[in-house]
């Protein structure tokens, strides 16, 4: 009995510390309905067929149907500037914390192949 609780406990330890960030996640996953009306100037360059930009010809990431933690890391590393495209970090400069979890909420609740 002894040798199976000192097993146990670094596995509840453990159960513990992921509890936390997954409960705080699920209130900040943000509203894709807000997020929906937000995503309307991103079309432009990021909705095209083939996802290029119709001129001058370059290639844009597929953003629909990404998934919401991938969306909100890279919105907020435009936004911080971490990420140094110059047209995303102006998009991302433009958006609120919130903005980009509703847009995040939005786009990854999409279907892949749009
Ligand atoms: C003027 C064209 C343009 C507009 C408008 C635009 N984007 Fe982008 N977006 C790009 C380009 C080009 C890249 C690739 C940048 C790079 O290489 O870092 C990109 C990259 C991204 C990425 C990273 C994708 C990845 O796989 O790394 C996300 C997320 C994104 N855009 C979301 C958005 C959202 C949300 C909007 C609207 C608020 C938006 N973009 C508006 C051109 C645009």
């Amino acid at each position: 009995m002894q040798k199976f609780a000192s097993v146990c406990r670094p596995a509840l330890f453990a159960a513990a510390l992921f509890a936390v960030p997954a409960l705080a996640a699920d209130v900040s996953k943000g509203d894709p309905k807000a997020g929906r009306a937000l995503v309307y100037t991103c079309g432009g360059c990021h909705g095209v067929a083939g996802y290029k930009n119709a001129y001058p010809n370059y290639h844009v990431p597929r953003i629909a149907g990404q998934n919401f933690d991938y969306l909100v890391a890279a919105l907020t590393e435009y936004k911080k500037g971490e990420r140094s495209h110059p047209t995303m970090r102006a998009q991302g400069q433009s958006l609120s914390d919130d903005d980009i979890r509703n847009i995040a909420a939005y786009l990854s609740s999409l279907s892949a192949s749009k």
